[in-house]
């Protein structure tokens, strides 16, 4: 049995340590941590690794952006490491419980291929993807579910539109759906008394130009781009328009509500609501679940969540 080492201490690890009894890392690497150690788990620099003998231990790398995944494994292969032999991804270290929950909690099998294509865009997508591998396949599982429903699909948070984009060069038969983003393209606006005080206005802005996002998604006629801050922005919806699929990633408290006021009464019967965000770590963005459950506290509804993904995914 080879020895296995966490590497990033990304709020994936934290919520994977917060929930395991039994956790099989010897330690975790992150370069950049000032913390000694996280749940008990000691954290070392990367140099460690030589005191390491090639072939008896495996990585499993926690990071949450494809930027991040990206470079950890180009560093890795610069090591000298391969992918599937000396490391592999949170995403492969989760693969079955993942499957297995989310078999029990949506009522269908996941898709092999479908997570295939899913881990390939985000370790190849040269446009930032802040979704999560896991949370890439969920939302293209679901939006495979819905694509004979009637009803539109709204992103709300795209931040560079990663997410969005893999969907649509996955869906190559979503022509008569129309696929709403939105995005302020400025970042956070100001954060509401549940929000994380380490976070703050301003955040998460674009890290290239407005008119390169627009430019990414001119071949995609169904997409309509809207930009500013919600809920003000909600008023270019057409009037009578009904989705099929919402998926909120915006990351905070009241563009939660917002959302949740202005879609739910919007999502037609058997489609879906999806939020990024409803579980996470200590002092991470814990408004979206107080947002959540507040207002779906009086509602018949049954929430299932995953914190493999940080989702949480209604039906209605
Ligand atoms: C985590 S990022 C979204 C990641 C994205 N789904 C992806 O695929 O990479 C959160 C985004 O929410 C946006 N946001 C937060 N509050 C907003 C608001 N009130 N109006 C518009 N955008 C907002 C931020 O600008 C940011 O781009």
């Amino acid at each position: 049995m080879k020895q296995k080492i966490a590497w990033g201490t990304s709020k994936l690890l934290k919520m994977y340590l917060a929930q395991t009894e039994s956790n099989p890392f010897s330690y975790c690497i992150d370069d950049f941590s000032k913390a000694k150690s996280i749940y008990g788990l000691k954290i070392n620099k990367s140099k460690s690794l030589l005191q390491e003998k090639k072939g008896l231990f495996q990585i499993v790398i926690f990071a949450v952006s494809n930027k991040s995944l990206q470079e950890i494994s180009h560093k890795l292969n610069q090591m000298g490491l391969d992918y599937a032999k000396d490391f592999i991804y949170y995403s492969d270290f989760f693969y079955d419980s993942f499957v297995k929950k989310a078999s029990k909690y949506l009522g269908f099998k996941l898709n092999p291929r479908i997570y295939q294509y899913a881990l390939s865009f985000t370790l190849n997508s040269l446009t930032l993807v802040h979704t999560t591998i896991l949370g890439t396949w969920l939302f293209l599982e679901i939006l495979n579910k819905i694509n004979g429903l009637k009803g539109q699909i709204a992103e709300v948070g795209i931040f560079q539109g990663g997410n969005a984009l893999g969907a649509l060069h996955f869906m190559t038969n979503l022509k008569n759906k129309k696929f709403y983003l939105f995005d302020s393209f400025e970042g956070f606006p100001e954060l509401s008394q549940y929000d994380p005080s380490t976070s703050k206005k301003g955040d998460y802005d674009i890290e290239t130009t407005y008119q390169k996002i627009v430019d990414t998604f001119f071949p995609f006629k169904e997409v309509k781009l809207i930009k500013g801050f919600i809920p003000k922005t909600f008023n270019q919806i057409p009037k009578n328009e009904r989705f099929s699929l919402v998926f909120y990633d915006c990351d905070l408290y009241q563009p939660a509500i917002d959302t949740f006021n202005f879609f739910w009464q919007r999502i037609i019967p058997g489609g879906y609501l999806i939020i990024h965000d409803y579980q996470t770590e200590e002092g991470g963005f814990t408004g979206v679940k107080k947002a959540t459950d507040e207002f779906f506290k009086d509602k018949k509804v049954k929430l299932f969540s995953f914190f493999e993904n940080t989702m949480a995914v209604i039906k209605k």
